[in-house]
């Protein structure tokens, strides 16, 4: 079975974009299998100085997304940027290389349009080499699972 690693850019219990990525795990049950990366505040500040240094938390979160077929992100948006720890996470495998060729499914769950965060961390993501295009980057509101998440998905694992 295809592998998926989601990873939510919000570390609040309770949070709508982590609670989405919960929801599509149960719906595409049997189908995909899915991980929510939980080590997101276990990765130190990124520093170009250590980056080859093996560093148990880093370790293990190259390795999921290298063994991952597809990696979905769900996040808010903050002060009209990526949270600083889903940016921190991405500059960890720059060098390393675990995004590159990787298909990658954007949502967006903020308070807002959220237009900041969207065209931002597209950017990053193509800069890093993943696959990634506009049929699987959605805003979407609160975590509802809506037909237009679950398409988005369809989208990413065809
Ligand atoms: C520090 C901070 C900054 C925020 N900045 C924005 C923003 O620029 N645009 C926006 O739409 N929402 C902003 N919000 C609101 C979040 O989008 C909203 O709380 C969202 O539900 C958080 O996602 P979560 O439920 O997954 O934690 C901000 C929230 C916080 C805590």
């Amino acid at each position: 079975m295809k592998k998926i690693l989601a990873i939510s850019g919000s570390l609040r219990s309770g949070s709508k974009n982590t609670l989405i990525l919960h929801a599509i795990n149960n719906h595409f049950a049997g189908r995909v299998k899915m991980e929510l990366f939980d080590g997101l505040a276990d990765l130190p500040h990124f520093n170009p100085d250590i980056e080859m240094d093996n560093i148990e938390s880093v370790k293990q979160y190259r390795n999921s997304l290298k063994h991952a077929d597809y990696v979905l992100i769900s996040t808010p948006e903050y002060a009209h940027g990526i949270p600083g720890s889903l940016k921190n996470a991405l500059d960890w495998v720059v060098g390393s290389g675990e995004l590159i060729d990787k298909k990658v499914g954007l949502l967006f769950s903020s308070s807002s349009e959220a237009l900041f965060v969207q065209e931002q961390l597209i950017e990053v993501i193509r800069t890093m080499s993943a696959k990634i295009d506009r049929s699987v980057c959605l805003k979407i509101s609160g975590a509802e699972l809506t037909p237009e998440i679950i398409s988005l998905i369809e989208t990413l694992i065809s």
